[in-house]
């Protein structure tokens, strides 16, 4: 019998997606790769949602990266196509049409960490450890960390982490803007994340998305391209009845009701 690797939750409008390979620090095995790409594509037709959010089961690990005992007995020819399917399972991740939260509620290491990189934020809980310690074991990131770690927190910073494969607690990637938030010791990262995410939960849908979309376009365009595009975004919401609704809803002093129109 299979065991479960992956859950996924709705809490209203957000999906919450759980790694469940607790006993293996939810390490990325084959398996657990494959059933997130699926879980990637299910999500993707549901136009309700408004958030994906990715956590871990447990307390001490988000995702411990590579499974680095299926990966013993691998040859070069089978890591190549372990890295394929990072590309191609996960990084749905960052083109997600709805924002993607990584909930760091554990360590984040090596492809973990990378996994939470693909998100568009990232909470951690305080306890939680991060870093990129491939470098250490002969090889280098290699589902995009060597790319958006740069593009996150700088050329200089990033190099510091890889070359050193050092690992940095909550507060310092709060400090470094590897993270967005520190949950407090009181609250669970899960429900830190959610209650955190209530602004986008609330807001105008059409909106929301163009905004993702343009802001992603900002690091991979030229500065003209990006402002045409922010242009060609802003039609949308032009057009949209949310955008009526919340004129009038200043106008009469009351929250708007958005419908996604
Ligand atoms: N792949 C496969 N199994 C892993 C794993 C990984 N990446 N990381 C942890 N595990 C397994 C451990 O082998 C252990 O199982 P076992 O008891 O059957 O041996 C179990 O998960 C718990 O790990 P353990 O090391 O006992 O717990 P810990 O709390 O002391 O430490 C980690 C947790 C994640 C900090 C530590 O296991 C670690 O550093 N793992 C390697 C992380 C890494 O370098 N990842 C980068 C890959 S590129």
């Amino acid at each position: 019998m299979n065991e479960e690797v992956v859950r996924v939750e709705r809490r209203e409008r957000i999906a919450v997606v759980t790694l469940t390979r607790e006993a293996r620090a939810n390490a990325l095995s084959r398996e657990l790769v494959l059933a997130l790409g699926r879980v990637g594509r299910e999500l993707k037709a549901d136009d309700t949602l408004c958030a994906v959010v990715l956590t871990g089961s447990g307390q001490k690990a988000f995702c411990a990266g590579a499974d680095l005992k299926e990966r013993q007995g691998m040859s070069a020819e089978s890591v190549r196509g372990q890295l394929q399917l990072y590309e191609s399972e996960l990084h749905w991740l960052r083109r997600s049409p709805v924002p993607t939260v990584a909930a760091i509620n554990g360590v984040a290491l090596g492809g973990g960490l990378e996994l939470a990189l693909l998100c568009d934020l990232r909470v951690a809980a305080e306890h939680a450890v991060l870093g990129l310690p491939e470098t250490g074991l002969g090889i280098i990131p290699g589902s995009g960390g060597t790319q958006l770690l740069p593009r996150l927190i700088g050329e200089a910073r990033a190099k510091e982490l890889i070359l050193r494969g050092s690992r940095v607690s909550a507060p310092e990637a709060l400090a470094l803007g590897l993270v967005n938030r520190v949950s407090g010791p009181t609250t669970h990262v899960l429900d830190d994340t959610l209650e955190w995410l209530r602004p986008i939960a609330d807001g105008a849908p059409i909106a929301q998305r163009a905004a993702l979309r343009a802001v992603r376009a900002a690091l991979e365009m030229p500065l003209d391209a990006g402002l045409e595009h922010e242009r060609a975004l802003y039609e949308q919401c032009l057009q949209s009845e949310d955008r009526e609704e919340a004129l009038r809803a200043f106008a009469e002093k009351r929250p708007p009701r958005f419908t996604g129109r």
